[in-house]
């Protein structure tokens, strides 16, 4: 079997890793959960998951990945527990399932771009939405932004995604930076931040039930967390690299950008009417925004700007979404990197085939994924690391790092009890949301 590929450099994995957080979820997901959960308040609770959840759940799949050195199934054989690889084979399938969908979004960005440049959406945003989101249109850009990311997860880890992240990630960043700068030059960008910014917690404490699990799918999903690519992308990882500090800058850089994103969404929404009606959906924030733009000086110019951004930020997440099945067959089949993945992308873009009938299926795979596959997931590999893997896996967190072991036994702990509690709740409230959009017909 042909050598294992690693990343050229330390920095290249952490470029590659925050590609695959930095994406749709913080850009398009992040501004739009937010305005429909009460700004501030859904901030706050927000930036709790990330840190106190996500972060310590990142370093599990760290610790899996590096000790077992292989593609997310075949880890847990190699670190002596073959019965539990159908966890990784499980996050496998969220990949899969999550690119199938993730790709139609990434389709409605192409077409979005090229509506900055005709001026499609100038006139009816709502219409352009319409025509664009489903149907033949909606068809073929799938199948374009599936090609883009089936050629560069082709060229292999260094090749394709090292190389294209080191790009995209700088790019989205000043991108994003110029355009909250601009942002602040909006009429009503105020009252955009106040929104945004100043949490009322009444409002946390009266929707407590209804924030929290929207709030810690996010932060599952913008972290890249239960779908076993941080276990795949850890793998390729040399031994003295420091877990928690490479995870911290992942984190931090990934919060960031969803909050650099808040900063230009919010002032283009409230310069152009408010939040309300924005966080609707899958739809509403593509044609709140869109509108906004067709309304704004120069709008056009701003638009393609922001759905570029969006652009970069969508595909170096598909490509680790791709990465992973991809990494799977190659390892454990020896079929060749290419062949492989031009067959797993294909029929992922067949699976994603219903979401470009409507969004109702699109919501659907959405929740699916959120409230389901996630939470399944991230709990599976909590009881994992916490309970089961030995002593000696657990040591991995502390491995080419300053940090003491008082600190792996705090985490240890944490992911025994915290976290696995906090993963069922939200579980348990999400398959609320799931049967209710089932049995009432709110998606088909
Ligand atoms: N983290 C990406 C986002 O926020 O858009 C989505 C994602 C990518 C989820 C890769 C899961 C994943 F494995």
């Amino acid at each position: 079997m042909a050598e294992r590929e690693t990343w050229t450099s330390r920095i290249g994995f952490i470029f590659a890793a925050v590609g695959s957080a930095v994406g749709l979820g913080n850009i398009w997901s992040f501004p739009f959960q937010t305005a429909a959960n009460g700004g501030a308040a859904f901030l706050v609770v927000y930036l709790l998951a990330v840190f106190l959840i996500g972060f310590p759940t990142m370093m599990v799949e760290f610790v899996i990945g590096r000790r077992g050195e292989s593609n997310p199934v075949a880890a847990f054989e190699k670190l002596g527990y073959g019965n539990w690889s159908f966890t990784g084979g499980l996050g496998v399938f969220s990949s899969l399932v999550t690119l199938s969908f993730y790709s139609v979004v990434g389709g409605w960005v192409l077409s979005y771009i090229a509506g900055s440049v005709t001026g499609g959406y100038f006139g009816d945003a709502g219409a352009y939405f319409g025509s664009v989101a489903s149907g033949p249109v909606a068809i073929g850009a799938h199948l374009v932004f599936m090609a883009i990311t089936i050629g560069i997860v082709a060229s292999g880890v260094t090749d394709g995604i090292e190389r294209a992240t080191k790009v995209m990630i700088p790019a989205i960043l000043v991108l994003l930076v110029g355009l909250a700068a601009w942002a602040t030059t909006l009429e009503g960008a105020t009252a955009g931040y106040e929104y945004y910014l100043s949490p009322d917690f009444g409002v946390i404490a009266s929707n407590f039930g209804s924030i929290v699990p929207p709030a810690m799918g996010q932060a599952f999903f913008t972290l890249s967390l239960g779908f076993s690519v941080m276990i795949a992308y850890s793998s390729y990882l040399g031994r003295d690299d420091s877990l928690p500090a490479d995870g911290g800058a992942i984190v931090v850089v990934n919060t960031l950008v969803a909050l650099l994103a808040g900063f230009v969404v919010f002032p283009i929404l409230f310069a152009t009417g408010g939040a309300e009606g924005a966080g609707g959906g899958a739809g509403t924030a593509f044609i709140a925004l869109a509108g906004a733009f067709g309304n704004l000086p120069a709008g056009g110019v701003i638009g393609f700007v922001f759905f570029a951004v969006l652009l970069f930020a969508a595909l170096s997440s598909s490509i680790s979404l791709l990465e992973v099945p991809v990494s799977y067959v190659t390892e454990n089949y020896g079929v060749g990197r290419r062949t492989t993945a031009l067959a797993m992308g294909a029929a992922i873009a067949v699976i994603g085939l219903p979401a470009t009938f409507g969004t109702t299926w699109l919501d659907f795979y959405n929740d699916v994924v959120f409230n389901l596959l996630l939470p399944i997931s991230v709990f599976l590999l909590a009881i994992f690391v916490g309970w089961v893997a030995d002593r000696e896996a657990i040591d991995e967190l502390g491995r080419g790092s300053s940090i003491g072991s008082s600190f792996t036994t705090a985490w240890l702990w944490w992911v025994r009890i915290v976290v696995p509690t906090v993963v069922l709740m939200t579980l348990w409230l999400g398959l609320e949301t799931l049967y209710e959009g089932l049995t009432t017909g709110g998606y088909f």
